[in-house]
């Protein structure tokens, strides 16, 4: 731990108690010109920390940030957000920042997390919005022991992990729309951009991109997804604590991980069908220039969709738009 993070821990212990800068001074071995400096640059960073001459220093409040002190404050993984968490007020795209830094070697779980994107990405090139500070826009590296094959695997993960977060956070119902949007009521709540760079036989890294709408007030998303999107607020009624989800999401994304690595897929699968209300349905699925109509069989392990026509014939659809039709 750096000295700044060991200050903000023994400060934050005393939250609403005056700590002397020379017990910091002691605690840290550190000089009280250093102590005042850290104390700066945390008020900098945005916590609400009073200065007293004689009194000390008194830990008020944390700011509304997903800062790199606050999602490890309490997190329960043992790799994912452990080493790098790349913080940004702004930045173009998360999944571009850590596709630079897995590409320069940056290890497994390590994390870019921005309060904002300007050029946000979606699945098939669609634009992902966001507005400052309302939701979580992060992307996480993972170098998996697996085939290129079996990426896909990562994101039917990834879904799971985020329903499941979603769903014992507010208690509400939560279903996972095939491929990997998440719903709550039939609305979009949370998307997933995973990009993956192989070498023959072998995958380098998988960069996960997961935008969730977490504090946006309905009337904060954009004309043309109003109608479908939706924000935890939004459903609870309440504002969320974004620091607090992204911490059990980790803790859960890692364990769905330790899984996938270990015991294989079956597991998971089982739990991504029960979130999913898709097998058994009829639906149309659109792609590039075409439609295809029946009833979805199965999704297998890929995440491929299985669909039956209306003459038999079945039809095995890796990606595509659905729309159910027997609502
Ligand atoms: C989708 O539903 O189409 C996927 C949306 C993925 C959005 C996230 S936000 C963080 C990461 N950075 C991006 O540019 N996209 C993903």
């Amino acid at each position: 731990m750096s000295t700044r993070e060991k200050l903000l821990v023994l400060l934050r212990e005393h939250t609403g108690d005056f700590v002397s800068g020379a017990a910091l001074t002691e605690i840290l071995g550190v000089s009280r010109a250093a102590v005042s400096k850290h104390v700066a640059a945390l008020k900098q960073q945005g916590y609400a920390i009073t200065a007293s001459s004689g009194k000390g220093y008194m830990f008020r409040d944390t700011p509304d940030l997903l800062l790199p002190d606050e999602i490890r404050h309490g997190l329960a993984t043992r790799v994912f957000g452990q080493g790098i968490i790349d913080y940004h007020e702004m930045i173009g795209s998360t999944n571009d920042r850590a596709k630079e830094l897995a590409a320069q070697g940056s290890a497994e779980g390590s994390l870019v997390v921005s309060e904002d994107q300007n050029r946000g990405r979606g699945r098939k090139g669609r634009t992902w919005f966001s507005t400052a500070s309302h939701g979580i826009c992060i992307s996480m590296i993972l170098r998996p022991s697996m085939n290129p094959s079996e990426a896909s695997r990562i994101t039917l993960m990834t879904a799971v992990a985020l329903a499941e977060t979603f769903r014992d956070i507010t208690g509400l119902e939560v279903t996972i729309k095939w491929p990997n949007d998440i719903l709550i009521r039939g609305r979009k709540l949370s998307g997933i951009l995973t990009e993956m760079s192989m070498e023959m036989d072998r995958v380098d890294y998988v960069v996960v991109g997961v935008g969730v709408n977490v504090n946006n007030p309905a009337d904060h998303f954009p004309a043309e997804v109003r109608d479908i999107a939706t924000s935890l607020a939004v459903e609870t009624g309440h504002a969320v604590s974004r620091v607090d989800l992204l911490r059990q999401f980790l803790a859960r994304f890692e364990s769905c991980y330790a899984l996938v690595e270990g015991q294989g897929f079956s597991q998971i699968m089982k739990r991504w069908k029960a979130l999913s209300d898709i097998i058994g349905r009829t639906v149309a699925v659109d792609l590039i220039g075409s439609r295809i109509q029946g009833r979805v069989e199965d999704v297998d392990e890929t995440g491929v969709l299985v669909l039956r026509d209306g003459d038999g014939q079945v039809h095995r659809v890796i990606s595509g738009d659905v729309l159910l039709q027997d609502l």
